[in-house]
């Protein structure tokens, strides 16, 4: 794992190793080079500028091109959406060449997988082909839609955006999208986006997809859980549904895999038009690749020609600082470099009008930076990008089915990856790519592929959701690559410890209100099984809160002002109710009109706003399944235990052994620290529960609360035992009952059972 190295002195530019210098790049360059010398005598001329002033530039520019010739090359143009109509854009993207053969495919088999690469036009064309063609067309006035899943949400809003573009109409009527807590479809949605995820729920109530002619399942090389279990959902309905046709799409070769699993279905491949991608790898393995990655980002700035540079980085926080850096950066070069260096955030919680700024064409002399997570690996295109900076790493919900916990960690990416990332270069030119690592760690330290979503992440919801559309017998589920029997059984268990199931693993009644609530089996829990604990409405202003990520906003410049300002919201028993406390101020501030508020407040108005609408929605599933919304009022401690039902999985005990402040979890013994941004950071409370850990140098505690010992014992007896140490400290000391990852795991069920029984 990385370990950021604290940044002692300013690096000098990194020294990089071209491995295999293209002769075509070479030339490609030198040519456009010449262009752009010429085009700023040009306007030099043109403005009455003294050329020997220039002349006298470029000569230091030989080595750094930093100088005034940078800036006049205002006359380049380069992006293609600038000049084309939309007609001719569609009919330029190589898919075009295979309209009719696609067409005819899909017309005469139920299955098809389509390869191709990133940006020959498979997301967004592919559904127009078929609308065109009358697909969604039905007798008589129902309309069959054309579906396309997305892993991401982003992508998912972004694509429809740009079909609705394409088709000339208003998003959400014939073109619409639906992803987790927002439908922007109408009754004439014939085309269809949406996340993996939705149409998974989707399966619960019409799990023969009779709503649709055709579904397609896009990014499969990405192999979400969600796109897995389509997979073996959609090739269920085939069966009962006859006209349903399914696509199934990847931008990686490895199709003979997914053609093979869907009945020896045909494989098309999309004819590649990528120009050739130099990669560069570093002498020395980099110790801090985000230092390197900005520093790569300057020197590609300062000394290449045009053309927008794309940076993979792993997560919102290392990119809004990264960010921040650049400005800084950029900033202190002022005027000594020409152009201009737009900086561009790409996450998935970023605001959707930020995220249609990395597609509008960057202005003529100015250069875009793109600094992305791996979204833009795959899900999504960006042209112009001739620069790629590659540091190597993702961040990955990982499921240690040992530990019995999920953490986000950052990881190396695999040879795969690598090479969609480098990929990314070669769009609209020749490219290069900077791989912050050694060739040799590629070739040593590097998976070939990535291992599937399925077999590393906790599968309890997966699971439920499959329970619910009626699946039983999951153990034997027709899936892709069955995750390993050992997370099966441990997310069985996991659903049986929250009483989702029943002893014999059938799914309980809880366990089926659960699974209509877009969340964790736990959020859920704590939503709709406590209502006699009286506090649901404080649970979904709380559970929306948890689902907009941040709402504190804390800039660099002004970080001390926040973090005070944060504290006023600070609840002694931690981040949940502080959570509440930030909506409920929110609110008496009067909604939209806080503008002021949130800026006094350090509080992110969008995120409040975006809270606001997921506990709209919210209510509405509690009133669709009649479910009680009760409000507590100032009675935290309801809330507390509710919290503790959800989450009595995820709980810690103060560790008092060593010299620091530490804490280790109840179930695994695992170390674990408090989050420094957590309003129980300093506090010490001796039990807690938390909503997430983070893996980073050390695994933190995200989102904390404290919980009374015996109400672990209350909420899970099966879980935990007061332990008699003596009569004083009486049910103040808590273990779990059993430890599931040593014991056999049969024996536990046993016992249970018994248990339960009597
Ligand atoms: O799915 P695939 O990667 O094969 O390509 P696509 O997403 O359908 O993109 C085809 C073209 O549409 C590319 O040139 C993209 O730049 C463009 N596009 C866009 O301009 N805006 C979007 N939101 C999505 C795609
Ligand atoms: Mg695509």
């Amino acid at each position: 794992l990385p370990k950021p190295v604290p940044k002692d002195n300013d690096k000098n530019m990194l020294v990089k190793e071209a491995s295999n210098g293209s002769q075509l790049m070479k030339e490609f360059r030198d040519q456009k080079l010449k262009q752009q010398k010429d085009k700023s005598l040009l306007r030099a001329q043109a403005l009455g500028m003294a050329d020997p002033m220039i002349e006298s530039k470029r000569d230091e520019a030989t080595n750094a091109v930093i100088t005034e010739w940078t800036r006049t090359q205002k006359n380049i143009q380069y992006g293609k959406r600038t000049s084309l109509s939309m007609k001719e854009q569609r009919e330029s993207l190589p898919i075009f060449a295979m309209r009719e053969q696609i067409v005819k495919t899909i017309k005469d088999n139920q299955f098809v997988v389509i390869v191709g690469e990133t940006g020959s036009g498979k997301t967004t064309q592919i559904v127009q082909y078929l609308y065109e063609e009358g697909f969604t067309k039905n007798n008589g006035d129902h309309i069959k839609m054309v579906g396309c899943t997305q892993p991401r949400r982003v992508a998912a809003v972004s694509v429809a955006k740009r079909v609705a573009e394409e088709v000339g109409l208003k998003l959400g009527e014939t073109v619409g999208y639906t992803i987790r807590f927002e439908d922007n479809t109408g009754p004439n949605t014939a085309i269809k986006y949406m996340t993996d995820g939705m149409l998974e729920r989707e399966a619960l109530n019409d799990p023969d997809m009779k709503r649709y002619s055709v579904i397609m399942l896009d990014e499969a090389h990405e192999r979400t859980i969600a796109t897995d279990v389509l997979f073996a959902l959609l090739k269920k309905a085939v069966v009962n549904n006859p006209q349903l046709k399914v696509i199934v799409t990847s931008a990686t070769l490895d199709s003979n895999k997914f053609a093979k699993y869907f009945n020896n279905c045909p494989i098309l491949q999309i004819p590649g038009r990528t120009f050739p991608v130099e990669i560069l790898y570093t002498k020395e393995p980099e110790t801090d690749y985000l230092a390197s990655a900005l520093d790569s980002v300057m020197q590609i700035h300062m000394l290449e020609g045009p053309g927008d540079i794309l940076v993979f980085l792993t997560g919102k926080e290392e990119i809004d600082t990264s960010c921040e850096v650049l400005y800084e950066r950029v900033q202190q070069l002022g005027k000594s470099v020409g152009s201009e260096l737009i900086i561009l955030p790409v996450y998935s919680s970023l605001p959707s009008e930020m995220q249609s700024r990395i597609f509008e064409p960057t202005p003529n002399g100015s250069r875009k930076v793109i600094l992305a997570t791996n979204i833009a690996e795959t899900s999504i295109t960006i042209d112009g990008i001739y620069y790629v900076v590659d540091p190597g790493f993702v961040k990955l919900n990982v499921y240690d089915s040992r530990l019995g916990m999920d953490s986000l960690m950052v990881t190396p990416i695999s040879q795969a990856q690598a090479n969609q990332r480098s990929g990314r270069a070669g769009r609209t030119g020749p490219g290069k790519c900077y791989r912050l690592y050694t060739e040799e760690s590629f070739q040593k330290d590097m998976q070939p592929n990535s291992l599937p979503e399925i077999q590393r992440q906790n599968l309890a919801h997966t699971i439920l959701m499959l329970k619910a559309i009626g699946i039983n017998d999951v153990l034997h589920f027709d899936f892709m690559d069955p995750p390993a029997l050992k997370s099966m059984v441990a997310a069985l268990q996991d659903l049986f410890v929250i009483s989702a199931l029943d002893s014999e693993g059938s799914l309980t009644s809880l366990g089926r209100k659960m699974a209509d609530f877009p969340m964790e089996p736990a959020l859920a829990k704590c939503l709709i099984s406590l209502a006699e604990y009286g506090c649901s409405d404080e649970i979904m202003t709380i559970v929306a809160m948890l689902s907009v990520q941040t709402v504190f906003f804390r800039p660099k410049e002004e970080m001390k002002a926040a973090d005070q300002r944060k504290a006023r919201f600070h609840h002694s028993s931690g981040d949940h109710v502080t959570l509440l406390n930030v909506y409920r101020g929110w609110v008496s501030s009067g909604h939209g009109h806080g503008s002021q508020w949130c800026k006094q407040n350090y509080i992110h108005e969008r995120s409040m706003k975006r809270a606001q609408e997921v506990r709209r929605q919210l209510t509405q599933i509690m009133k669709r399944y009649h479910q009680p919304i009760i409000l507590c009022g100032n009675d935290f401690n309801k809330v507390r235990w509710a919290l503790c039902a959800g989450f009595f999985k995820n709980s810690a005990k103060r560790d008092n052994s060593g010299n620091e402040t530490n804490y280790k979890t109840l179930i695994g013994e695992t170390p674990v620290v408090m989050h420094p941004s957590s309003a129980l950071f300093g506090k010490k409370p001796e039990y807690v529960i938390y909503h997430t850990l983070l893996m980073t140098t050390k695994e933190y505690m995200h989102c904390a609360t404290t919980v009374e010992p015996q109400w672990l014992v209350e909420c899970a007896p099966e879980f935990f035992q007061a332990v008699d140490t003596n009569e004083r400290q009486k049910n103040e000391k808590i273990q779990p009952l059993f430890n599931r990852f040593t014991k056999d795991q049969n024996s536990w069920r046993l016992s249970n059972q018994k248990k339960l029984r009597r």
